[in-house]
C-alpha cells in the first residue's frame, strides 16, 4: 500500500478528509502530523485522537507547531467552532500524541519509506517548514506533495487576497513551497467551483455508521454558518484536496505554473501569485488543481462517510 502522511489542523473537512483516507484501501495512513490552524494546538491534537477512535483506526499522532514561525496566530473558529470539532462536548479520546514533535516525525517517515511517501498537508505548514529548516533534503525522499493552499486567482477566504492555511502562517509556506521543487496545490477557488449542496450532504450523513453520526454532529454548525454565509453548497477543503491526493486521475483539468507566496502587502500578504502567462522567467513548480471529476469526488466521500 502507498504510505500516507497527513499533517493537519482537524478542522472539520480536515476531518472528513481523513475519512476519506481511512477508508481507501491503497493507501496507508502511517502518522498525521498536527499544527495549530483552525484552532489551537491542544484542541486540533485532542480532535486527531478523537477521529481515529471514532473510525477504529490506530494511527499515531504526533503533536507539532503551536503557532505560526513568525506571527501571532490567527484562528477560524467562527467557522469549525471554539473547539474546531463544533462544539458538540464530545468526550475525549484517552489515547495520547506520540512524544516526538511532528516535524521530527515527518523527517524519520521519510527515511523509513524514501521516495515513496506521499505528503498530504490540510492545514497551515508550519510543521513542514520546521521539518525543513532541520532537514533541507527532505524534498529528495517525498515522492509527492499535495498541499490544499492558497487562492491562485486572488479570490481568498481570509483576506480578499489570500486563503486562510497561507495567511496563517506565509512564511512557513514560502519555505515549503520554494523547497519542493514540484507540488500540487487544490486552492480555494478550486474549492469554490466543486461546492456540495448541502441537501446532498444531509442524505450521506444519514449513513447508519459511527462515521457518519460524529461527523454530522461536528460538522452541524459550520454547515449551518455556511447556509448563512455562502448559500447552497459546502464547501470542502481539505476533502477536495484529498480526494485529488487519493485519485489524482480523477483530475479532469491542471495548470502548470511558476507559483510564490507574498510575504508583504498591506492587502496581499498571504497570497499565491501565479505567473498565469508564463512570462517572468519562473521555474513550473506547482502543479494546481482546476478541476475534478465532481461524481467521484461525491462517491469518495458518500463512502468514506458510509464505512465501518
Ligand atoms: C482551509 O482552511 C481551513 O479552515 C480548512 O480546514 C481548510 O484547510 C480552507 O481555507
Ligand atoms: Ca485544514
Amino acid at each position: 500500500r502507498i504510505p500516507l502522511l497527513i499533517d493537519t489542523d482537524p478542522g472539520v473537512d480536515d476531518a472528513l478528509a481523513l475519512l476519506m483516507a481511512f477508508n481507501d484501501e491503497r493507501h496507508e495512513v502511517v502518522g498525521l502530523t498536527i499544527a495549530a490552524g483552525n484552532v489551537g494546538l491542544a484542541h486540533t491534537v485532542g480532535n486527531a485522537l478523537k477521529l481515529c477512535d471514532v473510525a477504529g483506526v490506530d494511527v499515531p499522532v504526533f503533536a507539532g507547531c503551536a503557532g505560526p514561525l513568525l506571527h501571532p496566530a490567527l484562528d477560524a473558529a467562527y467557522v469549525h467552532g471554539q473547539d474546531g470539532f463544533g462544539d458538540i462536548g464530545y468526550t475525549p479520546s484517552t489515547r495520547r500524541a506520540e512524544t516526538e514533535h511532528a516535524a521530527l516525525a515527518i523527517l524519520r517517515l521519510s527515511h523509513q519509506y524514501a521516495g515513496k511517501l506521499r505528503l498530504v498537508a490540510l492545514g497551515p505548514l508550519t510543521n513542514l517548514a520546521l521539518a525543513l529548516k532541520l532537514d533541507p533534503s527532505l524534498p529528495s525522499r517525498i515522492g509527492r506533495l499535495v498541499v490544499m493552499g492558497g487562492a491562485v486567482s486572488a479570490h481568498g477566504n481570509m483576506t480578499p487576497a489570500a486563503e486562510f492555511n497561507i495567511a496563517f502562517d506565509p512564511e512557513a509556506a514560502h519555505i515549503v513551497l520554494t523547497a519542493f521543487p514540484q507540488f500540487e496545490l487544490v486552492d480555494w477557488e478550486a474549492t469554490v467551483a466543486h461546492g456540495l449542496p448541502h441537501e446532498q450532504v444531509v442524505t450521506w450523513l444519514e449513513a447508519d455508521s459511527p462515521r457518519a453520526q460524529f461527523f454530522r454532529d461536528i460538522s452541524r454548525k459550520t454547515r449551518e454558518w455556511s447556509v448563512d454565509r455562502r448559500g447552497n453548497d459546502w464547501f470542502a477543503a481539505d476533502a477536495l484536496a484529498m480526494a485529488h491526493a487519493l485519485y489524482p486521475q480523477g483530475a479532469t483539468e491542471l495548470a502548470l505554473r511558476p507559483l510564490a507566496v507574498e510575504l508583504e502587502g498591506r492587502h496581499t500578504r498571504g497570497a499565491t501569485v501565479v505567473d498565469w502567462q508564463r512570462e517572468h522567467g519562473g521555474i513550473d513548480n506547482a502543479t494546481i488543481l482546476m478541476r475534478y471529476d465532481q461524481s467521484r469526488f461525491e462517491e469518495l466521500i458518500r463512502l468514506a462517510l458510509a464505512a465501518g
